[in-house]
Parts: structure tokens; C-alpha cells; sequence
């Protein structure tokens, strides 16, 4: 197989996948699911709904094509085990650093072929709580600071507007939290971020600066964007200083480029597909 080494491109990689509009026929999805680690099947297995685990599939798939193009490990010899706090990492010791988020209709992953602090998280903009927007807004308060909030709820701001920018702000700390691994530790109000540029697709604001107890973050950097009218999407990348270009666009990926240069690494299981198939859509 053709080590797609040779076709490398950029140093960084932000690619998207809608699995939403994804409906795989039974042949493609036994073909992805013998791509993964077993590990990874039986823990797709437990999910109730089929659209969870096409999202966490997706992560999977996407995470073991970035390793495969951007180091010299083969496709059916990446191993990914976890750390401490659940975050998916290579067990090898090569330095590439990547993160994976799914939301919405998407599932995307970031990397870097060099060892980085990174975190990213996809946001779907539609409300779909079942309180008002003021009642969540209360439950949410102690998550974000005072100038956040002053941020989100600007007078003059529709609710959709407002919130918009809470899910702006949402996808910054994730990003954030999800570059230092901390997980569900962190204490999310502390972390203060002021935007100063809108999103838009296909363009990457990177002026948005992060304050973490008083302190501003020098040496951290968040590309931000639109997927589409619907996605807002953000990546945080510790820098210490580097002055790379931080333009990269998210690709927009679909199967078959998914699964160019993917090798089973298992048989198709049909018992395995026959399982996802039984499972509703969605709730
Ligand atoms: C771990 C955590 C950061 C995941 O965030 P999420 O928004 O629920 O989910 P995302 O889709 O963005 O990310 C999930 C992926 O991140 C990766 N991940 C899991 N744990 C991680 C960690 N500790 N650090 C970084 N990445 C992690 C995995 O690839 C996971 O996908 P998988 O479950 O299919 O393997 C989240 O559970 C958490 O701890 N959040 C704390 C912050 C919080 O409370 N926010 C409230 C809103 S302001």
C-alpha cells in the first residue's frame, strides 16, 4: 500500500465529516467498522442510537488516516489507547498531536505532525433545550465571566444572536479544556475569553484572546470558523511564540476519502453490522 507520506501537504490538518448525511448501505458500513480497534468496536456497540455511532466511528476513522499520512506507521499497525482522563492518544512514541470533537451534524478532527498542545470542539448552533433561553442562561452563569456575559448578552442582541455568541464562547473553553486534557476539572469559569472579529465560513479568526484567572494567555492561539450556517467550530493550539500561519480551513471530508488508504484490520464481522442496523436513528 502507498504510504500517503509522499502526498503531505501541510503540517496541520483540520478536517470535517457530516456523518449526519452519511448513510452508510450494510458493505460500507462493515468496511469502516473492521477499520478500528476491537477495543473501540465493543465500545461502539453500547451505544443505544445508530447516529452515536457513526459520530464516534467517524472520530476513529479520521484519527487513524491523520497518523497514517503524517507518520510512517502503517494504517493496520496504529494503536490508540487512552489516558487518564479518556483523552485518545497514540501509544507509540511519534510526535503528532491531534484531538477529535463531535456535535451537531459533524465530527471533526485537528492535528499537528509535531508534538503541540491541542484541543478542538464543534458546536451545532440550534438551541434545542427545552427552558428558556434566560433560565439556561441562569443555569449556565457560574461557566463564564462577567465580561462573557456582558459578551453574549449585548443589548440590542436577538436571542438567536445571544445565543450564537454562547455557543462561541462554549466551543473556546471546550477547545481550551480539551488542549490541557483536563477534562470535566476545569473550572470553566475562570477561563475568560474576549472575541473582537465575527466568524464566517471559510475564513479563521484568530484574534480572540483568553484570560485565565486575571492573566492573559500569551502563548495561546484559537483559530475559529463557521463549517456551515449552523457549525462554529474552535481549535486551541499552545504557540510559545511560533509565528506558523493559522489559515488552515476545515476540509470537508466524505467517505471515500475517509477510507483512501484504509486496511481492515479485522474481517468484516457481519453479526457487528447486523447490530448497528437493529438500532434506531436517533431517540
Ligand atoms: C472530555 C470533554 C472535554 C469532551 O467534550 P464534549 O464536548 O463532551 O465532547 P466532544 O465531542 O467535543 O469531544 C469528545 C472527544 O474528545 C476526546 N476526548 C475525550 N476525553 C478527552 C479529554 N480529557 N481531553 C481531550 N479530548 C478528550 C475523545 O476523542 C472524544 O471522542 P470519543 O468519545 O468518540 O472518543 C468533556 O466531557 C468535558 O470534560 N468537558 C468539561 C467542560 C465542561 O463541563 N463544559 C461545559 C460547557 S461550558
Amino acid at each position: 500500500m502507498l504510504n500517503a507520506n509522499i502526498i503531505r501537504m501541510s503540517s496541520s490538518v483540520r478536517w470535517a465529516f457530516n456523518w449526519k448525511e452519511w448513510n452508510p448501505n450494510e458493505r460500507e458500513f462493515g468496511q469502516a467498522a473492521s477499520c478500528i480497534q476491537v477495543d473501540e468496536k465493543e465500545r461502539l456497540k453500547r451505544f443505544v442510537f445508530r447516529k452515536d455511532v457513526r459520530a464516534s466511528l467517524v472520530g476513529r476513522l479520521l484519527m487513524r488516516k491523520f497518523v497514517n499520512e503524517y507518520t510512517d506507521l502503517p494504517y493496520d499497525k496504529i494503536t490508540f489507547v487512552r489516558d487518564e482522563n479518556n483523552r485518545p492518544v497514540l501509544r507509540h512514541s511519534v510526535a503528532v498531536s491531534f484531538n477529535v470533537s463531535h456535535q451537531g451534524s459533524y465530527t471533526v478532527l485537528a492535528g499537528e505532525a509535531r508534538d503541540v498542545k491541542m484541543g478542538v470542539d464543534v458546536m451545532s448552533l440550534d438551541y434545542s433545550e427545552r427552558k428558556s433561553i434566560p433560565d439556561f442562561f441562569r443555569l449556565m452563569n457560574r461557566h463564564f465571566s462577567t465580561a462573557e456575559w456582558e459578551e453574549i448578552k449585548d443589548s440590542g442582541k436577538s436571542e438567536a444572536e445571544q445565543m450564537f455568541m454562547f455557543y462561541r464562547h462554549w466551543a473556546l473553553k471546550e477547545s481550551y479544556v480539551k488542549a490541557l486534557g483536563v477534562g470535566v476539572f476545569a473550572n470553566l469559569g475562570s477561563i475568560d475569553f474576549q472575541t473582537k472579529s465575527g466568524l464566517s465560513e471559510g475564513s479563521i479568526t484568530t484574534d480572540t484572546v483568553l484570560h485565565v484567572n486575571g492573566i492573559k494567555q500569551q502563548n495561546w492561539l484559537f483559530e475559529e470558523t463557521l463549517l456551515d450556517s449552523r457549525h462554529c467550530v474552535a481549535v486551541a493550539l499552545q504557540e510559545n511564540g511560533s509565528s506558523r500561519l493559522h489559515n488552515i480551513p476545515f476540509e470537508i471530508m466524505n467517505y471515500d476519502k475517509l477510507m483512501t488508504h484504509a486496511v481492515p484490520l479485522f474481517p468484516i464481522d457481519s453479526q457487528y453490522t447486523i447490530q448497528y442496523f437493529a438500532k434506531y436513528e436517533q431517540p
